[in-house]
């Protein structure tokens, strides 16, 4: 399969083909999803929650987000890959247009993410200039959900559903390629993707939107300090993995594992000669 364009995705979008995103961090979990043929992968900032075990995406860094869309790239060669710009790594135009720049050349990310609306407008406007497809995200933005009062739905009051409106269609004049929609209600989102040419991705945003996103330790069933009402776990594969971990270290304390299977032998006249030697040497 060659890898999906910005295009394809605007025409997916208008025939109302839907895209499915799904996020990836490391190198088998984005094997796998090339070969289920995901439209696109994000390797969200989320990155710092699921993977690395921080609170919250803050804490994430530029090096960290590099190193991960690295290997994601080498799993997914022909996949489209959105990278998250993380915290404070694009507060001016000039830190968005390097720092962007480094996930594009030294990560091989198709696309950067940024998080925010109307105040962001100029620095997506740098970015697009430049040459850098950005994809936005709006709603419930984890980076400043302290500001919001937590993680909660957004735009549920007529004041702050207007304000989200205002900032898709300011952010589509700027250029971006698609716009993340997080936990909106659904009426809203879909207000918003008929109002928008390019493509919205939603999560926890009904399913009018042109696509979805899922983060994978959220479908696989691999992070439960918290499941958000829009997670769909398809898996449980953190009860799995717990339990294939408890039968290997059984098995190795009842001598049960490694077997003859799993062992490499020598010929018995090596052997022999081997334990002559050492009586030789002990002569
Ligand atoms: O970081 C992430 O995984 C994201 C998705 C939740 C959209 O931004």
């Amino acid at each position: 399969m060659p890898k999906k364009t910005i295009l394809d995705f605007k025409i997916m979008a208008s025939q109302n083909e839907k895209i499915a995103m799904l996020t990836a961090y490391d190198y088998p979990s984005a094997s796998i999803l090339e070969k289920a043929e995901i439209d696109i992968i994000l390797v969200g900032d989320s990155l710092g929650m699921v993977v690395l075990g921080y609170d919250s995406t803050v804490p994430v860094t530029m090096e960290e987000m590099l190193h991960h869309t690295k290997a994601v790239r080498r799993g997914a060669p022909n996949t489209f890959i959105v990278t998250d710009l993380p915290f404070l790594s694009y507060a001016t135009s000039q830190d968005a247009l390097l720092n962007a720049g480094r996930l594009i050349k030294e990560g091989n990310a198709d696309a950067v993410k940024l998080e925010g609306g109307e105040y962001y407008a100029d620095t997506v406007r740098t970015l697009t200039k430049a040459g850098i497809p950005v994809v936005g995200h709006i709603g419930l933005t984890p980076q400043t959900a302290s500001q919001l009062g937590g993680y909660k739905v957004q735009g549920k009051d007529l004041e702050s559903a207007i304000t989200l409106n205002k900032d898709a269609l300011i952010l589509e004049k700027a250029g971006i390629i698609m716009l993340v929609l997080e936990a909106i209600p659904k009426q809203l989102a879909e207000k918003i993707t008929m109002e928008l040419s390019v493509p919205t991705i939603g999560i926890g945003a009904g399913e009018m939107c042109s696509g979805q996103v899922l983060v994978w330790h959220d479908l696989m069933g691999l992070f439960d300090k918290f499941v958000p009402k829009f997670v769909k776990q398809y898996e449980s594969l953190g009860t799995l993995a717990l339990e294939a971990v408890k039968s290997y270290s059984k098995d190795v304390k009842e001598s049960a594992f490694p077997i003859d299977k799993h062992s490499f032998s020598l010929s018995d006249e090596i052997l022999n000669s081997l334990y002559n030697k050492k009586q030789n040497l002990e002569e």
